[in-house]
């Protein structure tokens, strides 16, 4: 009752303050400014002396509330996360203890103002340890931590040196549906739905769309969701995923080996670079784990030896009886992690198995029983690109179509490319969020995104 009695006004008389994010606070010492923000954290050292850590997406200000405008009764309802505007002048702070983006700098405050209030309850929705479905259900206020929204403007970061990165290579970007009748890799992960009167389904990659692009723009690419009905549940497999793909004509299967390598070098390269400018908490928040150097170039193992390399260390297809890999059989992603987390660095595998591939994928002509197709493997995560060369020839395609059971009909303007100046070929996937794990050393894909989709998740 008291508190409301108490008013705090503008002064006028002070000089007029500009408006700023916080991340531009560093240009403008003992200057008067505003900023908004939301409380992140508060702290009271009396009744009358009161730090709040300010956040606005940009950075971590502290600001320093002191006499009535830590008594009025929006300062006695103030609770995390409320949103509130402050004027005052940026100043060294004399003890050397603020924290945020620019320690040792705080916000003297003369006057501050609550733009939208929070609730009490806040603190009690959960804790950075609560369990990771309750932390799922609150990813909308989750997401406002130093760590989720690190991750989230570091994935901004990285989305951009893959644009930079194609078109410094010359690629144009095109933009494929990702509503469709046709499938690219297997009837098993398909999501279908009722397009209007017809069968639809929700795209697992824009691959076949973007080799029509080919013989229009040349090397193209997008940057896309995909949608896999992943049945398993894995720390990194989604439903929902960002795909980068790209599609190269008139190369050889050593110039895609060489593509990829170079995409994945060249982009945490400008990740680096970007970190080093674009000033970012996600080291401090993560605790510092640098973006890792990969030694080139990438080893280059064949599936055949990879099938070896199991055999002869201990990685069992059934580790219950011991049962050995045999050529043929698929690699699944346990046995594959543990094989790329001992050898310890990326690994190329290559020349799979026509039979564990799908439909598309080129032949080698030197063992028509493998294909002209290569899994990048990265320590910690495992695969994270996928690619191949792709079938040019006419005859061959109707034919896998065939040995697929696919009806070719609705596939007719991808069968048309080998009817109309078809070429060589080859391109390949990238998971983003795979990707993002691999560099910031995530654990779980769920937590590079910003609401994942994945089997028993469809909300928020
Ligand atoms: O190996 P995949 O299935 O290849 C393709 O879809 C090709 N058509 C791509 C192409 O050549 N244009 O998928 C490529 C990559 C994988 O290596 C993985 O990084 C990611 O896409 N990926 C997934 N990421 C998260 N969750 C899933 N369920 C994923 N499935 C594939």
């Amino acid at each position: 009752e008291r508190a409301k009695q108490i008013k705090i006004e503008l002064d006028l008389s002070l000089p007029p303050a500009k408006q700023l994010k916080i991340r531009d606070l560093s240009k403008y010492v003992d200057q008067r400014v505003k900023i908004y923000g939301w409380v992140h954290h508060l702290r009271t050292d009396g009744k009358k002396l009161w730090f709040i850590d300010l956040r606005d997406g940009t950075g971590f200000a502290q600001i320093v509330l002191t006499g009535e405008m830590c008594m009025t009764y929006e300062a006695a309802t103030l609770y995390r996360e409320a949103a509130i505007a402050v004027y005052g002048k940026w100043v060294k702070d004399e003890k050397g203890r603020a924290q945020g983006t620019f320690p040792g700098y705080e916000l003297a405050a003369d006057f501050w103002e609550l733009v939208g209030p929070s609730c009490a309850d806040i603190d009690m929705l959960f804790t950075k340890d609560s369990n990771p479905d309750i932390l799922m259900n609150q990813r909308h206020l989750v997401l406002r931590g130093s760590k989720a929204s690190s991750v989230m403007r570091m994935r901004s970061i990285i989305t951009h040196c893959f644009r930079e990165h194609f078109f410094d290579r010359g690629y144009t970007e095109l933009s494929p549906p990702t509503l469709v009748n046709t499938q690219c890799e297997g009837g098993s992960t398909l999501f279908n739905f009722n397009y209007f009167e017809d069968d639809g389904y929700l795209t697992q990659s824009s691959q076949l769309y973007l080799e029509t692009g080919i013989a229009a723009v040349n090397d193209c690419f997008c940057i896309l969701p995909s949608y896999r009905a992943e049945k398993s549940q894995t720390r990194r497999h989604l439903a929902e995923f960002h795909h980068i793909e790209a599609e190269r004509p008139f190369i050889t299967f050593e110039d895609l080996l060489e593509t990829i390598e170079d995409l994945v070098c060249d982009v945490i390269d400008r990740v680096g670079k970007k970190m080093e400018s674009d000033m970012d908490t996600f080291l401090r928040a993560s605790g510092g784990k640098p973006i890792p150097k990969l030694e080139r170039p990438f080893l280059r193992m064949t599936y055949e030896d990879a099938v070896k390399y199991c055999r002869e260390h201990g990685i069992y297809k059934d580790p219950e009886t011991k049962e050995h890999f045999e050529f043929g059989d698929d690699i699944p992603e346990k046995p594959e992690r543990q094989m790329t987390d001992e050898i310890n660095r990326p690994i190329m595998l290559i020349k799979f198995p026509a039979s564990l591939k799908s439909f598309y994928m080129q032949k080698c002509d030197d063992d028509k029983r493998l294909t002209e197709s290569v899994d990048l493997l990265l320590p910690g995560v495992g695969e994270v690109v996928g690619g191949s060369m792709r079938m040019w020839d006419m005859d061959e395609l109707m034919e896998a179509y065939k040995k697929e059971g696919m009806d070719p009909a609705p596939y007719y303007w991808f069968t048309d490319q080998r009817k109309y100046g078809t070429c060589p070929h080859g391109g390949y996937g990238l998971g983003l969020e795979r990707f993002i794990c691999a560099l910031l050393g995530i654990h779980h894909i769920r937590d590079a995104c910003l609401y994942p989709r994945y089997r028993g998740r469809i909300a928020p």
